[in-house]
Order: structure tokens, then C-alpha cells, then sequence
């Protein structure tokens, strides 16, 4: 089992480049079965959940190679149309693909989604909109089949769910009509999935606005490339860390429009932010601020994604601020790490409540899911002394090697692998 060890109070300086989106990666991998060709896919983040999706491919039949960043599949030999439950179990993002195999093949088995540190984390608007959009969804204790093809009308979301806008726009493939979904999310993410969609010659138009419309009914085999679009979330992790540890950082392939929320609180709290194009420099306070108080919303606010890393710098804040989570239900696991190494943090009904300014000091800590992982390693670049950061796995999910890109900022990083 890997961990990290870290050495904080070392400034970060120089540049770095931000990879392509994890949460972009998903559903665009899993959306290439939704049509059958050679897909080139780059941008790829190297990450431990995008090697989940690709075993998943694979056992549906598909031929996948997955050399440095780029990502190819061949998706012509589709046979399967069950996501083995051992797989799901892994990830729960395998739940994607419902909708494309839907699209391709007019059915679709899945084991239930487990939930996960951060949540419940129910699929129950993905269902009803599936049954919305004319689909029949029968559940066998754990197992959810679906089957049949998208009669084409209006399905509505009762919340903007990611995950949910993403399944429903690809089931909605598998019909010669026009659907039209309302009340979706609006995530960058989205409107990359529309690209790829659009780039394998499906009609698809509106995503990045509440309401997306899908016209199904090309079937002939397609190949296309396409280009990932950049990872915010780890855009945001960075510039954290560069706010932690103090200095100054330029991040390359980063646009400010997909993070601006993020950037508003970062200035809140004292930090200078220049962008040029598609580059973004961070200079870190001297002393942090407080932002008083911040809420996570779906975008355009402030990403969820982004709540664990915040509430670490605001241990380094005076004053109280309170962080408010309004979309999982449980997103708090890094708040008993962090006390154990000086933070003053109460969780009240939804809220954190960080009382600062407390200085930190190394310990040892253990990640419970990814970005509260990426949380502690913020907390190792703060603290007096040395941090071991364990079950590091979390973090390898959704990030690409980030103590290295963190060492070529020159923090003192290093994994080791624990007994
Ligand atoms: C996506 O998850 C992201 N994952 C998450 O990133 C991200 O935090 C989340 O969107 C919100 O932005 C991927 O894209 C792979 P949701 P998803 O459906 O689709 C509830 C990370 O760290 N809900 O928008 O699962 C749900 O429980 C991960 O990179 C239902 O109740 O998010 C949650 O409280 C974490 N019923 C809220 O909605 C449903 O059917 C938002 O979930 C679906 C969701």
C-alpha cells in the first residue's frame, strides 16, 4: 500500500501542465460505445479509475490500447451487454454505461452503484429518467436491466445530476426521435461529452445550458479523435497547493471560464490571480483570509470537488469561515485528519466550521476517498514537519502522479510503498 511522505514549509515556484478532465474521461470512454469504430481518444489522464473503465471495455468486447495519454478503442465487436457487478462495484461511474449500451445495443444490465465515503449516492434519477424517456427498467435484488429504445420527448431531472444528464443524452441515441432533457447539468464536462458525441457524427446540441437535445438514429460505424478538455479539479487542487505551501506557480492548458467561481474565493482569500489565454499564474498570500463563507453548488458555483481542499487552507485563515456542502450528503472524511494534525474544524448539519488560524503539524493520516486524500496532501505542503499521507490509492484514481507534478513545483514529496 503506497503513501506519501511530505515535508511542508517549502514554497512552490515554476510551471505546470494541467491534464486532461478524469470526469470528462469517463463518460467519453464509456460513450464510444455507443458507436461502432476506432476511437482515438487523447488527453487521457493515466489515472486509476480510467484503467476500471478499460477493463469494463474489455469485458464488453471491445479492443482498447492506452499508450502514454492516449486512449484507443475499437469498438466494432460490442457483444456484452452485462457490467459484471464486481467491476461496478469498483467504480461507480460504470453506471455511464447504461445509457450507451442502450444506444448501441437496446439493452443494458448493471449491478447497483455501491455508495461510497462521500454519500449514498442513489441512481434514482438516472431510472426515472430512463422509464421518462420510454425505457423499460426492471430490478432484480442488486441487478438493474433495461431495454428498449428512446420514444423521443420531453424527460425532465428533479436535480442537475452529472451523472444522470450524461446516461440519459447517450440512451437517448437509441431512437429516431428528438429528446429533449430539462433541468440538466451544465458542467464543462458535459459539453465535452457533446463534443465527442458530435464528433462521432451524432446530433446532439445545448449542453452547458439547462436543457440538451438529442436526435438519435444514425447507426453506420464511425471512427473519430478527439481531445479531452482540461481538468479543473485538478487545476483548483494546484493552485491550493501553491496557496498551502506560499510562492508562485504558472499552470499551461487551463482556461479561466471553467473555473471562475474557484478563482473569485482563491482572490477572497488574498491570493493574485493573472490568466493569459489559456494559462493561469497564482501568486499565494503572504496571510491567508478568510472567505467567510462558501456553499457548493452545481456549476457554475463552487465545485464540490474543490470543498476538501478549501476547508484545509482555511485552517491557515483567521477567523471563522464556514464551508457549506449542499450536494453529497457525507463529503466531510478529511475533518477528524486534519484535527489530528491541529485543525480546529466542527461539522454542523451541512456546514464545516473552521476556526483558524491554527498552525499545522506533520502526522500521520490515512485518505478515506479522493479529493479528501488530495486535502491531506494541501495539509503535509502546511505543516511543521513531516506528513505520511496512507491509502493513497484514493488520490491515484482521479489524479496523474501528483507528487510528481507537485515536485516539479519543487515541494517535497515522495512515495514509498508502506507495509
Ligand atoms: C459527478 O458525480 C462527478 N463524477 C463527481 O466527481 C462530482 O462530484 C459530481 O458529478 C458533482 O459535480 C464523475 O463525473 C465521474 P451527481 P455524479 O449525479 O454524477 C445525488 C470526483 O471527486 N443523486 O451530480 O455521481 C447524489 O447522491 C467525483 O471527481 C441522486 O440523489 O454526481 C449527489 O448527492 C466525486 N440520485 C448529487 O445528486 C441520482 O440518481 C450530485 O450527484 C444521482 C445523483
Amino acid at each position: 500500500m503506497d503513501c506519501y511522505h511530505i515535508r511542508g514549509g517549502v514554497p512552490l515556484r515554476g510551471e505546470y501542465r494541467i491534464k486532461g478532465a478524469k470526469n470528462s474521461a469517463l463518460p467519453i470512454l464509456a460513450a464510444a460505445v455507443a458507436r461502432s469504430g476506432k476511437h482515438e481518444i487523447h488527453d487521457c489522464p493515466r489515472i486509476g479509475d480510467v484503467l476500471v473503465m478499460e477493463e469494463i471495455l474489455k469485458s464488453l468486447g471491445a479492443v482498447t490500447s492506452f499508450e502514454g495519454n492516449c486512449f484507443s478503442i475499437d469498438t466494432e465487436n460490442i457483444e456484452k451487454t452485462l457490467v459484471p457487478g464486481e467491476i461496478m462495484s469498483k467504480m461507480r461511474s460504470s453506471v455511464f454505461l447504461m445509457g450507451s449500451l442502450l444506444a448501441r445495443c437496446g439493452e443494458a444490465t448493471i449491478h447497483r452503484p455501491g455508495g461510497c465515503r462521500i454519500g449514498k449516492r442513489p441512481i434514482d434519477i438516472h431510472i426515472e429518467g430512463l422509464k421518462q424517456m420510454g425505457f423499460t427498467v426492471e430490478t432484480h435484488d442488486e441487478e438493474i436491466r433495461c431495454s428498449g429504445k428512446a420514444r423521443g420527448g420531453r424527460v425532465r431531472l428533479t436535480y442537475p445530476s452529472v451523472g444522470a444528464t450524461e446516461n440519459l443524452m447517450m440512451a437517448a441515441l437509441s431512437g429516431e426521435e428528438e429528446t429533449v432533457i430539462e433541468n440538466c447539468a451544465r458542467e464543462p464536462e458535459i459539453v465535452d461529452l457533446q463534443g465527442f458525441m458530435r464528433t462521432c457524427g451524432f446530433d446532439v446540441a445545448g449542453a452547458g445550458t439547462g436543457s440538451i437535445v438529442v436526435r438519435g438514429g444514425d447507426r453506420r460505424r464511425t471512427d473519430s479523435m478527439y481531445f479531452i478538455v482540461e481538468d479543473r479539479i485538478e487545476a483548483a487542487t494546484y493552485m491550493a497547493a501553491v496557496m498551502a505551501a506560499k510562492g508562485q506557480a504558472v499552470f499551461h492548458n487551463i482556461r479561466c471560464e471553467l473555473m471562475k467561481e474557484v478563482l473569485k474565493v482563491y482572490e477572497r482569500m488574498g491570493a493574485v490571480v493573472r490568466s493569459f489565454g489559456n494559462a493561469i499564474e497564482i501568486i499565494a498570500p503572504e496571510r491567508i483570509k478568510s472567505p467567510g463563507f462558501v456553499v457548493t453548488e452545481p456549476f457554475p458555483g463552487f465545485p464540490t470537488d474543490c470543498q476538501p481542499q478549501l476547508v484545509t487552507l482555511c485552517t491557515g485563515a483567521g477567523g471563522l469561515t464556514t464551508i457549506r456542502e449542499e450536494v453529497f450528503d457525507s463529503r466531510f472524511t478529511h475533518k477528524k485528519e486534519l484535527i489530528k494534525m491541529g485543525a480546529n474544524i466542527e461539522i454542523c448539519g451541512k456546514n464545516a466550521i473552521i476556526k483558524g488560524k491554527t498552525p499545522l503539524r506533520g502526522a500521520e493520516v490515512y485518505a478515506a476517498d479522493l479529493r479528501g486524500g488530495a486535502a491531506l496532501v494541501l495539509a503535509g505542503l502546511m505543516a511543521e514537519g513531516e506528513t505520511v499521507v496512507k491509502d493513497i490509492y484514493h488520490i491515484d484514481r482521479g489524479y496523474e502522479n501528483l507528487d510528481e507534478g507537485l515536485k516539479q513545483l519543487g515541494g517535497i514529496i515522495e512515495r514509498r510503498t508502506s507495509d
